[in-house]
């Protein structure tokens, strides 16, 4: 697949990795001209000079940036990701009085789909940090890699996408079960703050549901 990613940071540079790895084309973007064709450099993948090239040319793309970010990409590659899966890879995370809090009564990836509303957003790989977005195997274990999205297709690429970087994928649902995606991946933060973490830890399933889709 020709995958677009959009930011050169930890995220985007893992992903950007595994992708090359597996044989995709992968194409990356930064504010910075410096940090895409670094990314690309340590990754295998090129660089393309701006957000709506790189949604143009590719299968599916992936906005690597904060949520902070997230509305200014969108309104740059709004027109040219249409008809496309947008993968809504970020996270949310506050810090009230008693420390680290999220708020659950929504997600970031339902806020992207009103923002991309002619895009299918697919909510996959927040659960897991970047080090196990490179690396999906942690204590000997090979990490899930959770995938919800309303369009069945849209996933399905996604599934695959997950499938080919070493992650076991599972299709958990509707986008709506973004909520509880975000809930897992501020969990672990939260676990990792609170801690003093190494941000090695990463959530598998066992057990489930014999009917639960586990691949494409
Ligand atoms: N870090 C993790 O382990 C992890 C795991 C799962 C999910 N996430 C989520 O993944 C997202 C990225 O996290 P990260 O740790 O990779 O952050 P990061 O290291 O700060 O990288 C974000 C990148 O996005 C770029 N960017 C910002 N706005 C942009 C724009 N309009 N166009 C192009 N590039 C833009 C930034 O460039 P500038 O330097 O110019 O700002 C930076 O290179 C976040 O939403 C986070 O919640 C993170």
């Amino acid at each position: 697949m020709k995958v677009a990613i959009i930011g050169a940071g930890n995220v985007g540079t893992a992903l950007a990795t595994s992708f090359a790895r597996a044989g995709h084309d992968v194409i990356i973007t930064s504010r910075d001209p410096e940090d895409a064709a670094s990314a690309a450099a340590a990754s295998g993948g090129r660089i393309v000079e701006t957000n709506a090239a790189a949604a143009a040319e590719a299968d599916v793309v992936i906005p690597a940036v904060s949520f902070a970010s997230i509305a200014e990409v969108a309104t740059e590659i709004a027109g040219p990701a249409a008809g496309k899966p947008v993968v809504d890879v970020t996270n949310r995370i506050g810090f009230g009085e008693a420390g680290p809090d999220i708020d659950t009564t929504s997600s970031n990836a339902e806020e992207l789909a009103t923002l991309l509303p002619e895009s299918s957003v697919v909510k996959a790989f927040n659960t897991l940090f970047a080090s196990n977005q490179v690396d999906p195997v942690s204590d000997g274990v090979q990490l899930d890699g959770f995938v919800a999205g309303d369009d069945v297709s849209a996933k399905t690429k996604v599934l695959e996408l997950v499938r080919s970087i070493g992650l076991r994928p599972i299709d958990v649902g509707p986008l709506a079960r973004a909520r509880q995606l975000e809930g897992l991946a501020f969990l672990n933060m939260a676990l990792n703050i609170v801690n003093q973490g190494s941000w090695q830890s990463g959530w598998k399933l066992v057990g489930a549901p014999a009917s639960v889709p586990a691949a494409a």
